[in-house]
């Protein structure tokens, strides 16, 4: 079985959930608070190992209990931790969310994260150089990700990048990559004088941009596709993203065309947005295959 190197982010999210917003200086009520496991590179390799496909990931947490409750969890959707780093030297990574209206922000505190560095990855080369499809984002050092992206342009492994929260970088660098899946915000940061389709034909089948409820597109070399989202009530966002790029990958070591993989992430995701918490909606195939829209051959 082909197997998807994640190397990212593990945290757990503080999840406040409230009517009204605070302004600057203001203190108001919450409705409810809550922790759930998180993190763009825990969120995205659980998202993939539920889908079926055997995910290793390379992570980093603190010697706390939410380290060992963060690997645990990890494990018990599958995931391969045999390569994380635990450490006395930072706490584990933790995210403060506000969901408001179904929709949230988020403070990211990595912590733990930062120390995914250039040195700790090199001692896991050949575990790089074995992966078949590798995963990352942008909750580790910029750094460690160009080393990543290097390497894995070198050795000819696929690269997908979510370059998620925004952060810049070259567009030599995003070049490397085999696809890279910013939202729309995301693109502002990274090409600011451009327009959404002058970047996509800039990155024929390699740029793939999600727009929310409208679903995600791409330029296939031809055309700009649209593929369109799957409507449904959100009661969370948070990690839809993730389960979006997860979805996709598995989608891409099963040969589906670009089109499908990215039907495969949206249909994932609208099953993830019905559920609280990152992790807490995100399917495994058995409850995509109860979906009509599965019409995958896998
Ligand atoms: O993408 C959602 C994730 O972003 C949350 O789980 C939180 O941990 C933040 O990193």
């Amino acid at each position: 079985m082909k197997t998807i190197l994640v190397i990212g982010s593990s945290s757990t999210d503080f999840i406040v959930t409230t009517k009204q917003l605070p302004a600057s200086g203001e203190t108001v009520f919450g409705e409810a608070f809550a922790t759930r496991f998180g993190g763009k590179g825990a969120n995205q390799a659980v998202a993939a190992s539920r889908l079926g496909a055997k995910v290793t990931m390379i992570g980093s947490v603190g010697a706390d209990s939410f380290g060992e409750k963060i690997t645990e969890n990890l494990l018990s959707n599958q995931v391969d931790v045999q390569y994380f780093k635990q450490t006395a030297q930072q706490s584990s990574g933790s995210a403060h969310i506000t969901l408001y209206k179904g929709d949230n922000r988020i403070v990211v505190v990595p912590a733990a994260n930062d120390l995914l560095t250039v040195a700790y990855l090199k001692q896991y080369s050949s575990v790089l150089n074995a992966a078949d499809f590798v995963i990352l984002q942008n909750e580790i050092p910029q750094e460690s990700n160009l080393w990543v992206i290097d390497f894995c342009a070198e050795k000819a492994i696929p690269l997908l990048y979510n370059p998620a929260p925004a952060r810049k970088i070259s567009a030599a660098s995003l070049a490397k990559t085999t696809y890279f899946t910013p939202n729309e915000q995301e693109m502002q940061q990274l090409f600011p004088k451009n327009s959404l389709s002058e970047s996509l034909r800039q990155f024929p089948n390699q740029l793939i941009i999600t727009i929310g409820q409208k679903g995600a597109i791409f330029f296939d070399g031809e055309k700009e596709i649209m593929v369109p989202a799957f409507a449904t009530e959100a009661v969370d966002t948070t990690g839809a993203g993730d389960t979006f790029n997860g979805a996709f990958a598995v989608g891409i070591l099963q040969g589906l065309p670009i089109a499908e993989a990215i039907r495969l992430g949206n249909l994932a995701a609208s099953f993830s947005v019905q559920g609280f918490g990152a992790q807490g909606g995100m399917p495994t195939l058995a409850d995509l295959k109860t979906s009509a829209d599965f019409t995958f051959k896998f």
